[in-house]
């Protein structure tokens, strides 16, 4: 059975590997990436990294290399298609059936139908007057209403529904993509009545729902789409499909709202998503781990706005983020503040973000009387509860600071600290870990370099041919790099399709599939080297492997040959290692 390849694709991008692989061992943060004990070899201290951004895992100790698809045929024993399967279940996708699925064919019917709604909402907004006067008012400018594609559902309770049907779209799945409401009495009408209308996207930017804002101060303010089959709010955030696309940096803005958001990117801050009202869930704390390692947290300062955030925080700290708070003064919102405070102001406000510890430190101390004594302790208590997670250094850095800002003294907080951390250690039994340092590194033979160089070399459309010129199948030891020298080759007969997904799709064993990633992750030496010689150092580093090898066997023969007694044939075999010798020092 052949899985279709945009099958795989999805059912790998799904499954992140980090879930996956933590469902089977214990991993834990360490940086950028995941540490734990590899399952493939025997080790006390961990050296099997797991990448989030990549979503590949590799193990220093043992040299295994593979993405989620290689962790389940290898960790499970499965074949390749019997991993798709098994990975494509932990989604609910049934492999087999996919092709009669009538879940995917729904799925793709609602995408359209929304698709074609924000093209009309669209539309309105453009023939409107008002609203679209409300719009400007605001200080969105035309070419911000494209990007995020802003429309206008008209003051009627069924003129999307008409409009969709007369295109030849059934209630049901208008119904389905949560643009209609069912009456009581049977028939529908249009959920989003006399509002701006704002698409929401995917990571993809495909649309997937809608919010829709009142034009003056009627409630409710905004209406979303319900939960649909493709649209489910926690696990998307807005404006990632934009941020992703325009931001080269690993630090990402989390707004509440939709308006923050778009202020933001109309501002040139595009580096911005927005977790449209809700707290943050974990599910989109993993998302923008994708993409993110630093996050600037930027809710509104009124007291919801500052208990989401704290939750928030919990969440972006948990899934491993660097986390800072921002605060925008004058109890206004970020898009309030730049549009009358311009870009620079708000880049400040960026510069000046706080560290989780001081933010949490900072709201301890509003409302605090520090002649109040009781008060004193409760927020000496606070404090300590927040200190307990630090290491010394930074410990003694805040304690300084909260001694000076409040008058309690250094010694009285290093006392209370002692206290809260003996308990821990109590009740913990306080296990160290001293095994870390004495991890043995896994030293790859250079011929497996030079291999995959060249392959890599291949994949490039400049180089392709000169490698293909002086380099044949037979040179390459590893069989699996002879299978991705082939599909390379074979690639060529089929230009339209991206080589990656070609050979990553038929890369279906253990040994290829992790070759393939290895290869991938290969960094080659800057373009001015001469490729010709760079081939032929690469063959030659090859050659060298194998002649050591011979080598190995040759001392193997005469060895035993000399036990034997057999002194003829030994000699005639040190005579050719002599060449051999010879030959690998010209290598
Ligand atoms: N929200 C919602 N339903 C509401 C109120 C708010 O879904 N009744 C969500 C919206 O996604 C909104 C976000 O919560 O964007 C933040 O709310 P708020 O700060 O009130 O909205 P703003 O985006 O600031 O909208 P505006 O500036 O237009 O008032
Ligand atoms: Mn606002």
């Amino acid at each position: 059975m052949r899985i279709p390849e945009e099958l795989i694709e999805k059912i790998k991008d799904e499954n992140d590997i980090v879930d996956v692989i933590s469902e089977n061992i214990k991993l834990k943060r360490s940086g950028r990436n995941y540490l734990g004990l590899c399952p493939f070899h025997n080790e006390k201290s961990p050296s099997f990294s797991v990448s989030s951004d990549k979503q590949i895992y590799k193990c220093f100790g043992c040299g295994e290399t593979g993405n989620v698809v290689t962790f389940i045929m290898k960790y499970r024993n499965l074949s390749y298609i019997e991993s798709i399967k098994y990975l494509g279940e932990r989604i609910n996708i049934n492999v087999d059936l996919e092709n009669k699925d009538p879940r995917k064919d729904r799925k793709s019917r609602l995408y359209e139908v929304s698709i074609e709604s924000a093209r009309y909402f669209f539309n309105n907004l453009q023939k409107q007057k008002y609203a679209k006067e409300y719009v400007v008012r605001r200080g969105i400018s035309e070419t911000t209403i494209r990007k995020f594609g802003l429309g206008f559902s008209l003051n009627s309770w069924d003129s999307l529904l008409k409009f969709l049907r007369i295109r030849g779209y059934k209630e049901q799945d208008i119904f389905d993509a949560g643009l209609i409401i069912k009456k009581e009495k049977g028939g529908f009408y249009d959920r989003f009545r006399n509002r701006i209308i704002f698409p929401v996207f995917d990571y993809k930017g495909k649309v997937i729902g809608f919010g829709g804002r009142v034009l003056d101060d009627s409630k409710p303010k905004y209406l979303n789409s319900p939960e649909t089959l493709i649209f489910s709010k926690g696990t998307n955030l807005y404006g990632l499909n934009f941020a992703i696309k325009n931001s080269n940096t690993r630090t990402f803005i989390i707004v509440e709202g939709y308006m923050d958001c778009i202020s933001l990117h109309q501002y040139g801050i595009t580096n911005v998503v927005a977790s449209l009202g809700t707290a943050l869930t974990v599910n989109q704390a993993k998302l923008l781990k994708r993409y993110a390692d630093k996050v600037i947290i930027s809710y509104d300062a009124d007291l919801a706005g500052q208990m989401a955030t704290i939750r928030g925080l919990e969440i972006l700290k948990n899934t491993g983020f660097d986390v800072r708070v921002l605060t925008v003064p004058q109890g206004k919102d970020p898009d309030e503040y730049i549009r009358s405070n311009g870009k620079e102001a708000f880049i400040n406000l960026i510069d000046k973000a706080l560290p989780l510890i001081d933010y949490r430190l900072t709201r301890a101390k509003q409302g605090i009387d520090f002649n109040n004594g009781e008060m004193l302790i409760k927020y000496t208590k606070e404090v300590t509860e927040i200190l307990k997670s630090l290491d010394s250094v930074e410990k003694d850095v805040y304690i300084k600071k909260i001694s000076e800002d409040t008058g309690v003294k250094e010694q009285a907080l290093y006392d209370l600290l002692n206290n809260e951390i003996n308990k821990i250690s109590v009740n913990n039994g306080m296990i160290k870990n001293e095994e870390s340092y004495n991890v043995k590194l896994y030293v790859e033979p250079a011929y497996l370099k030079s291999e995959r160089s060249i392959l890599k070399l291949m994949l490039s459309k400049e180089d392709s041919n000169l490698v293909s010129k002086n380099v044949n199948k037979d040179d390459f030891i590893l069989d699996s790099h002879k299978k991705i020298y082939d599909l390379i080759i074979e690639y060529r007969d089929k230009v339209s399709e991206d080589i990656y997904k070609y050979i990553e799709a038929r890369c279906d064993d253990v040994e290829s599939s992790k070759e393939w990633i290895s290869i991938i992750e290969l960094e080659l030496l800057d373009e001015e080297v001469d490729k010709q010689k760079l081939i032929k150092d690469y063959l030659n580093n090859i050659k060298k492997y194998r002649l050591e090898e011979s080598k190995k066997e040759i001392m193997q023969k005469i060895k035993e040959y000399e036990t034997k007694g057999m002194i003829e044939e030994s000699v005639k075999w040190a005579q050719r290692l002599i060449e051999l010798q010879k030959e690998i020092g010209r290598c």
